[in-house]
C-alpha cells in the first residue's frame, strides 16, 4: 500500500511543527526529501526523536550473504573514498536494497544505525534513495532523527544489469564539512562499482555455462574430444574414452594423431579448416578392433584463426540401433499371431519356441504362404535378441549379382554403380539382432561360399575391402524349396545346408491342417471387419465344407485372399457356394471334406487345377502389368504375392517384357 495513503494527518502536522520549531533553514532542499516528509508515516520514530534501531544480527547476516559478490567489488571503492576523506569524520556505508547495513568504514567508530529504512528512521538519504531510486543528499534538520541532525547524509543507488536496485552507497559526515562534491564522487564510484560488478556477474555466468557444458559433455553418449590447433587432446569425455577403450586421463595431452593414425581428414581439418562428417573409422587397439563414425569441426577465434577442433565419435552399434529404430527393421509379429489350434501347427509352434530360446541358426521350410515370415519374426521376438534389429533379406528378389553387396556391404568405388561412400551390408545392420534370409534356396552359389565363411568366422568383409568386421548376428533362413533336393541337384552347397539347418522347422501346408481352416476363416472375417462375423451367420454351411475340402496350394495366403473377396459379399448378403472361386467349387466335386484324396487322383486333379489356375493367373498378371505400366513391385502387391514369386511366375508363364 502507498505510504502517502496511510499517513496520519495528525502525525504529519506534529512533524511539520517539529521542523519549523528547530530553526529550519535549507533553501536548497530537494523536493524528494520534502515529499518524503509528506508521505512518511513514522509509527516507530514518531514518538521518540532519538530512536535507534535495535541491532538485528539475523537481518544483517542475511543482507551480507546476499550481497557477497557485490561487497567484494564495493569494498576497495569504499576504502578509497574513506582514504580521500580521512580525518573529516565521514563514514562510508553500503546497505542492501532494504537499507540494512552490509559494510561500514571505519568499523572502529560506533554505528549510527544498522537499518536506514525510511519507515523506521524517517527522512535520511539512504532511506529516501531506496524509495525514489535517485541520488539524494539530506542535511541537518532535514533528517528526522536527532542523531543525524548534525550530519549530512548523501547516498546513491546501485542498480543491477536489469535495472533493479541492489544496494545503496552512502557517505555520512558532519554537516559543516564541504559536501558539494560528495554526490558526484559517489556517482563515479557507483559507475565504477557497476562496471566491475557486471564483469564479476558475466564471469559467474560464464562459469555456470561452462559447468553446464561440462555436464552435457560428460553425460553425452557420443564421444567428444576437444583438441588444440596442433592436435593435442585438451579434453575427452567418458564416452570418447569408452569408445576408444582408454582412460580419460590416458587421452589427455596425447596427440589425437597417435590414436586416429593415418586419417588424412584430421590434418585437412586442422590445416585447412575442412570439416568432416560421419567418416567410418576402424581402429586397431590391443583389445580388438574399434568400429565407429567420426565427425570433426574446427573452432576459430574472433579473427577466424583455427584454434583447435572438436571431434565427435559415435560407436557403430549406436548408429545401427538408431538406423534400425528409424527405418523400422523390427519384427511386428509374435507367436500369438500364428492362428491354428490343431496338433500339427501346435507341434510346429512348440519347435519354434525351442528355437527362440536357442541361438543356433534356424531353417524354416514350407510351401509358399504357410507363414514362414510370421514364424521368423515370432522366433526373433521371443528370443533374447528381441530388442535388437530384425533385418529381412529376400535373396530371391535381389538380382544375383547384387546379393553379395546387399548382404555384406561395399566400400567406396567397389564396383561401377556403387553408391559413393559405400554401403552398410544387411549383416552389419542386423548386428545384435536377427538376420532373416528369406528364399535362401535362390542364393547364388558364389555367394553361398561367402555366406558360409561369414557364418563360420562371424566376420564380414565388405566388397572391395580387406578389413574384417566382427558381426554378432543370429541367422534365420527360409525357403519354399526342398533344400536337400537342391543340394542333391548341386544348386545348394551341402556344407552351407548343414550350417543353416541346425534347427529345422517344417511348416505344414494348410491342406495338412484342415482342422484350423474354420479358425482362420473366422480370424480373417473379424480382421476384415465383417460385422456379423460368426461363420454360420455369414455363409451357408456348404460353403465351409468347400473351404475345408479345398487343397489350398497357396496356403494361408490364398485363404486370406479368398476370404477377403468373400467378405465384400458378406457385408450385403449370405455367401453361397456360387460365390466361391471356380477352383474351390471344383474341389468339392472331387473330394470329401473328411478324407485326403487318393494320391493318384489327387495328382491328376492337382495337375488339372494347376493348369486352370495358371491360365487364370497368367491372364490376371498380364492385365495388372498393363494397368500398372509394368511396375513389378506394384503388380506383386496387387496380386498378393512376393516379387520373387512374381518373377517366378513371369518365367513360368513365359510372360516377357514385350507382352505388355
Ligand atoms: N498360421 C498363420 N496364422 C495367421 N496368418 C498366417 C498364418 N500363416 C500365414 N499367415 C498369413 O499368410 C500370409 C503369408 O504368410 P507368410 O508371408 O509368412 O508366408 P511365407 O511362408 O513366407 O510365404 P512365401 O514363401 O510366399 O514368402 C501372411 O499374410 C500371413 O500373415
Ligand atoms: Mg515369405
Amino acid at each position: 500500500m502507498n505510504k502517502a495513503q496511510t499517513a496520519d494527518p495528525d502525525m504529519l502536522s506534529k512533524w511539520q511543527a517539529f521542523i519549523s520549531a528547530d530553526e529550519f533553514d535549507h533553501p536548497d532542499i530537494q523536493s524528494d526529501s520534502t515529499g518524503c516528509w509528506e508521505s512518511v508515516y513514522l509509527p516507530a520514530a514518531g514518538s521518540n526523536k532519538n530512536t535507534t534501531t535495535p541491532f538485528n544480527s539475523g537481518e544483517i547476516a542475511r543482507a551480507n550473504i546476499r550481497n557477497t559478490d557485490l561487497v567484494d567489488v564495493v569494498l576497495p571503492v569504499m576504502v578509497d573514498i574513506y582514504e580521500s576523506l580521512k580525518g573529516s569524520g565521514f563514514q562510508v556505508l553500503l546497505t542492501d536494497e532494504n537499507g540494512l547495513v552490509v559494510k561500514r568504514i571505519p568499523v572502529s567508530e560506533s554505528p549510527l544505525f544498522d537499518n536506514w529504512d525510511e519507515q523506521i528512521l524517517g527522512a535520511n538519504a539512504i532511506g529516501t534513495v531506496i524509495r525514489t531510486k535517485k541520488p539524494m543528499q539530506i542535511s541537518g534538520r532535514m533528517h528526522y532523527q536527532h542523531k543525524l541532525r548534525s550530519l549530512t547524509s548523501s547516498a546513491i543507488p546501485i542498480f543491477s544489469y536489469h535495472r533493479e536496485l541492489i544496494a545503496v552507497l552512502a557517505l555520512v559526515g558532519p554537516k559543516n564539512e564541504d559536501h558539494s562534491h560528495v554526490l558526484t564522487m559517489l556517482q563515479k564510484a557507483a559507475e565504477n562499482i557497476i562496471n566491475k560488478w557486471n564483469i564479476v556477474q558475466k564471469n559467474r555466468q560464464l562459469l555456470t555455462y561452462n559447468n553446464h557444458l561440462k555436464n552435457i559433455i560428460n553425460t553425452m553418449t557420443d564421444g567428444i574430444i576437444i583438441i588444440s590447433d596442433t592436435g593435442i587432446i585438451e579434453q575427452a569425455n567418458p564416452a570418447a574414452a569408452r569408445i576408444l577403450g582408454k582412460d580419460t586421463r590416458e587421452l589427455s595431452a596425447t596427440h589425437l594423431g597417435t590414436i586416429l593414425e593415418n586419417q588424412p581428414f584430421l590434418n585437412k581439418m586442422l590445416d585447412d579448416g575442412i570439416p568432416f562428417t560421419d567418416m567410418e573409422l576402424f581402429l586397431d587397439i590391443s583389445s580388438g578392433r574399434i568400429h565407429c563414425l567420426a565427425s570433426g569441426q574446427t573452432s576459430r577465434d574472433d579473427k577466424g584463426n583455427i584454434t583447435g577442433g572438436i571431434i565427435v565419435l559415435r560407436s557403430i552399434d549406436k548408429v545401427q540401433r538408431m538406423v534400425n529404430s528409424v527405418w523400422g527393421t523390427r519384427a511386428e509379429l509374435n507367436f500369438k499371431d500364428i492362428i491354428g489350434n490343431g496338433r500339427t501347427i501346435r507341434t510346429t509352434i512348440e519347435m519354434a519356441r525351442i528355437a527362440a530360446n536357442n541361438m543356433s541358426n534356424v531353417l524354416l521350410q514350407g510351401e509358399s504362404g504357410t507363414g514362414k515370415e510370421i514364424f521368423a519374426q515370432a522366433i526373433h521376438n521371443e528370443s533374447t535378441r528381441c530388442k535388437g534389429p530384425f533385418v529381412a533379406v529376400n535373396c530371391g528378389a535381389i538380382p544375383r549379382e547384387l546379393v553379395g553387396s546387399e548382404l555384406f556391404g561395399y566400400v567406396d568405388g567397389a564396383f561401377t554403380g556403387a553408391r559413393r561412400g559405400g554401403k552398410l551390408g544387411k549383416f552389419e545392420m542386423a548386428a545384435g539382432g536377427t538376420l532373416f534370409l528369406d528364399e535362401i534356396g535362390d542364393m547364388p552359389l558364389d555367394q553361398q561360399v561367402v555366406l558360409l565363411r561369414v557364418l563360420q568366422d562371424k566376420l564380414v568383409t565388405r566388397i572391395g575391402d580387406s578389413k574384417e568386421i566382427p558381426v554378432d548376428v543370429r541367422v534365420i533362413c527360409a525357403t519354399n524349396k526342398n533344400l536337400l533336393r537342391e543340394v542333391e541337384k548341386g544348386n545348394f552347397r551341402q556344407d552351407l545346408y548343414y550350417r543353416l539347418n541346425v534347427i529345422s522347422i517344417i511348416i505344414p501346408p494348410l491342406c495338412n491342417r484342415r482342422e484350423d481352416i474354420g479358425l482362420l476363416v473366422n480370424h480373417y472375417l473379424v480382421k476384415l471387419g465383417v460385422q456379423d462375423n460368426t461363420i454360420s451367420n455369414v455363409m451357408n454351411p456348404a460353403v465351409m465344407q468347400y473351404l475345408i475340402s479345398y487343397s489350398w496350394p497357396g496356403n494361408v495366403r490364398e485363404l486370406q485372399n479368398a476370404i477377403e473377396r468373400l467378405a465384400i459379399i458378406a457385408d450385403t448378403r449370405h455367401i453361397t457356394v456360387a460365390d466361391l472361386p471356380h477352383e474351390i467349387r471344383l474341389s468339392k466335386n472331387n473330394f470329401s471334406s473328411e478324407d485326403e484324396p487318393a494320391s493318384d487322383l489327387h495328382e491328376s486333379y492337382t495337375r488339372k487345377k494347376k493348369q486352370l489356375i495358371a491360365e487364370q493367373e497368367s491372364e490376371q498378371i498380364l492385365t495388372m502389368l498393363r494397368k500398372l505400366r509394368g511396375n513389378l513391385s506394384e503388380v506383386a502387391k496387387a496380386m498378393g504375392f512376393s516379387r520373387t514369386t512374381l518373377y517366378r511366375k513371369l518365367e513360368a508363364y513365359n510372360i516377357s517384357r514385350d507382352s505388355w
